[in-house]
Formats: structure tokens, sequence, C-alpha cells
């Protein structure tokens, strides 16, 4: 593998997400050897770290997430790393940190590459982009910004920030990452849907009756009210992920593999996506929120959330498009925080037909992607010694070995980004659709709030969520598949 020269400076280096994802996915790809001689990393932050202490943080980092480690390697990888305290709001700390950034550039040989990784609270990406602007940060080779969810709060929001963003990077340089699209199953849906005779010829509302999204979380907010309560399910979870996932599953075939022709293909589905009116919204969409139990809390009463708060902690809804290979096919999807378990899955319900035999079951397709990875088709086939219709499941699915082989996502959207690959990450004018459409339920829900009349299911922890969800079906031959 290619040794990429680069300096890679992380907004949020004393963080969880760089402790927990980036660290280990950095050491994995160290170890393939994509970056090694020539790269350095500064981890900032406000705290008052030293070079050597964030050392010992990123060897943590790499102990807690692997078995087996060559100490030597992890001491190699950890003395590529630097501290810089830093207070994003004060003009002067950016030019500390691009004077260090020069010097790390001479002494590892960079190149002039640079990739700034904005792994911190949201509300502080436009300002960081705008410092990166003013005091001239970027380098001369190449230029890379990843930016962590959420890109904005709302349409409004998100264009401001895009603007702060490409005030220094060309769309083509801007990695807005989203995890889900560095999943192994999540990834398989191109290939699964286009390499198929069996499944890519029945990829139309003549034989799918619907399709259904859930990604149910067993966890509730945990410490992340604060956030959560400025958020909710609908931005947390469907403006990205479960948009991501519909995109993959709607998009009309891509002429290459390229990711400009993956993008064009998104794009063109999404111009045709229905973006629902408030009369829809009231009649499509469910929200709702968890109530306590003995050992848990009830949303409202977790810590940092409003007592008074109307934050969805689930929500389930429909959309359909009106161009793409399933024009007109309702897409249903829910999510939401305590579930009975994590299951996050994909159902293609297909349309029944007519057989001598009566009773038969829809070769449904069901995609899960976690935590387990496997696809399964339901068959029908004859009962063994009575008359009538049996069903089994024809699976496709990853051996213990095989699955140990998965990289985790964020190495995969990291080796991405070095690689300058951005298939699997947003494209600016796919965010904008979402947000076109998550702001439209957002205003409908914003009015019934102010009319005093919410409606906010409450549902039971650990089960499957609000029943109202169960009513948001087309016809009353449509359900739930997972239950
Ligand atoms: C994140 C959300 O984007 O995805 C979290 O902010 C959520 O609220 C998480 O828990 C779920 O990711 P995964 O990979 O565990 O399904």
């Amino acid at each position: 593998m290619k040794n990429i020269p680069v300096i890679m400076i992380i907004f949020g280096g004393s963080g969880d997400l760089a402790h927990r994802k980036l660290y280990p996915s950095l050491f994995n790809l160290y170890e393939q050897g994509l970056i090694h001689d020539n790269f350095a990393v500064i981890g900032t932050a406000r705290r008052p770290w030293s070079h050597e202490y964030l050392r010992e943080q990123v060897s943590d980092a790499i102990h807690e997430t692997h078995d087996q480690v060559d100490e030597n390697e992890v001491k190699a990888f950890a003395s590529h790393f630097y501290y810089q305290s830093h207070d994003v709001t004060n003009v002067e700390h950016y030019v500390t940190l691009k004077k260090l950034a020069q010097e790390l550039d001479d002494r590892y040989s960079a190149q002039g590459n640079r990739l700034f990784y904005m792994a911190m609270a949201p509300r502080f990406f436009g300002t960081i982009a705008t410092h990166i602007n003013d005091q001239h940060l970027t380098g001369s080779g190449f230029n890379r910004i990843v930016v962590e969810k959420p890109f904005g709060h709302d349409i409004a929001s998100a264009e401001q920030l895009n603007k702060e963003i490409t005030a220094s990077f060309d769309e083509n340089d801007i990695f807005r990452i989203d995890h889900y699209l560095g999943k192994e199953m999540i990834q398989n849906i191109m290939p699964m849907r286009f390499t198929n005779p069996l499944i890519k010829n029945i990829w139309s509302g003549e034989y799918i009756k619907n399709i259904q999204i859930t990604l149910a979380e067993r966890l509730g907010v945990e410490a992340r009210g604060g956030y959560y309560d400025t958020s909710g399910a609908l931005r947390d979870m469907v403006q990205n992920h479960i948009f991501q996932i519909i995109t993959l599953l709607a998009m009309p075939e891509p002429k290459d593999l390229s990711s400009d022709s993956v993008h064009q293909a998104k794009q063109e589905l999404l111009k045709s996506l229905i973006i629902p009116t408030p009369e829809e919204v009231k009649k499509n969409f469910v929200r709702g929120q968890y109530l306590g139990s003995d050992t848990t809390f009830a949303y409202k009463k977790e810590p940092n959330v409003d007592p008074d708060s109307t934050t969805e902690t689930y929500v389930a809804g429909k959309t359909k498009f009106t161009s793409g290979p399933i024009a007109g096919v309702p897409i249903y999807f829910r999510t939401g925080k305590e579930f009975k378990e994590k299951k996050t899955r994909i159902d293609i319900v297909l349309k029944h037909i007519n057989n001598p035999y009566g009773q038969a079951h829809s070769n449904n397709i069901t995609i899960e992607v976690d935590p387990e990875s496997k696809i399964y088709i339901t068959i029908n086939g004859k009962k063994i010694d009575e008359p009538g219709i049996r069903r089994e499941d024809l699976t496709y699915v990853f051996s213990k070995e095989e699955m140990a082989k998965v990289p985790d996502g964020y190495e995969r959207l990291l080796h991405d980004v070095f690689v300058n690959d951005s298939t699997n990450f947003t494209h600016w004018s796919e965010l904008k659709r979402y947000w076109e459409f998550i702001d439209a339920v957002e205003d409908a829900w914003q009015k019934e709030n102010e009319a005093g009349n919410p409606e906010i299911a409450q549902y039971l922890p650990y089960r499957m969520g609000p029943k109202e969800a169960d009513n948001i079906f087309e016809s009353p031959t449509e359900h739930w598949i997972y239950e």
C-alpha cells in the first residue's frame, strides 16, 4: 500500500470519538503501511495536555481495542502524535497550530498535505472552518477536511456551515462522514442489487410492495441528553443514516462505480424525493418518547433533558420517490432509543402472487446490518408429510472468521479519505435534499407544538416502540415485518 504523506489535525483530539474510533483506526492503517513514515497527527482540544500524555492516550486507545499488539509498533505509531492546547475561538491559537503543522511537515516530509478532522461539538465547526480560512492553515499540497455529523441543524444552518467550509475547501475535498456508509452490509446493498439478476429484475413497484428500515437501539440517550434534546431521532438518525440507506435502495444503477457516477445516480434519484406536507406529516409520521422503568429514567427525567421536552426519542415515517426503479413504492422507516434489542435491518417486502396452493409467503428479502451481518430470502416449498406450504430462509451469512476480518466503519472511511475516494461520503446536494425533507417534518411538528397539541406517543422501554407506528401503512395488508 502506498505511504501517504500528510499532517492530520484533529479538532477534538481529547474526545471520545478520537479515543474510541480514530486512534485505533489510524493504527490499523499505519500497520498496513498506508500512513507510515511521513505522517504526523496533531491532536487539539482545550485541555492542557502534553505530547507525551496524548501519546499515552493513543496507546491506551489501541490496547483497549486490540487483543494483541506489538508494543514496539504501538510506540513507534504513538511517536507521530503531537498535542496542541487549542481554544477554537482564539485566533492566536490558529497561528501556533499553523506553525506546528509547518514544523512537522518539514520534519516528516509531508509535502504540504493537510487533513483536518472536525471531531468536536458541532457548534464549533463553523468557527473552526472560518479560522482555517482566515489564518491560512491549509498547506501547499492536498487539503481535505472530514466533517462529523450533524452537518447543521436545519437547511439554513447547514448552508451557512457549508459556506464557511467551502471558503477553504473544494466540494471534492470535503468528506462529510456518515459511519453507516462504512458498514459492511450497507456497502453490500449496491452489489446485492446490481449483480443478482434474481434481485435486480424484481426491483420495481411491480414486485416490491414496500420497503421497511429499522434502526433500533437498546440504549437510551445515556450521557448525551444535552445534545440529544436539541436534536431528536429525526435529526440524529433519519437525516443521515436512514436517508443514506434509502438512497442506496432506491437509486438507479450508476453507470460505473466511480465516486462521481455513484453520486450522480443518488442525486438524480433525490430530485424526485417527495417532501411531505403538514397533513402528510400528521398522517404518515409518529414521534415518541420512552417512559421510565424500575431501573431506568423516562426520557424527560434524563440528565440535561428539559422536563417538558417535546424532543422525540422515536420516529416512524414514510417516504416515496416519483422516479427511479422503485418509484411509488412506500418506504417505511423507524428508529428509536430503548427498543427491546439493538437491531439494524432492512426488509424488502414483495407482493403476493396468486397460486394454486393458497396461502404462501411472499419472498421477502431481509438485510441485517447489526449486530449480525446477513441477507436472507424467504422461500416457499412443500411440507414433508402434510399438505401445505413450508417456509424456509435462504441465508447469505458471514462466518465468525470472515466477520473478524471486516474493518471497522471508521477505518474504512478514513482509508477512503487518505486515498481521496469520496464514494461513501455525503455530497452537499444530497445533504441539502435530506434537510429539505427533515425541515418539512420538523416544521409541521413545531406548529403542532405551538398549537399546544403535539402528539408524542409515550412508549414502554425495551419493547418495540409506540403502537401508533402500526398505523402508518397505506393498506391494511401491510405491517412491520420485524416485530
Ligand atoms: C449516531 C447517533 O450517529 O449513531 C447515535 O448520534 C446512535 O445516537 C448511533 O446511537 C448508532 O450507531 P450504530 O453504529 O451503533 O448503529
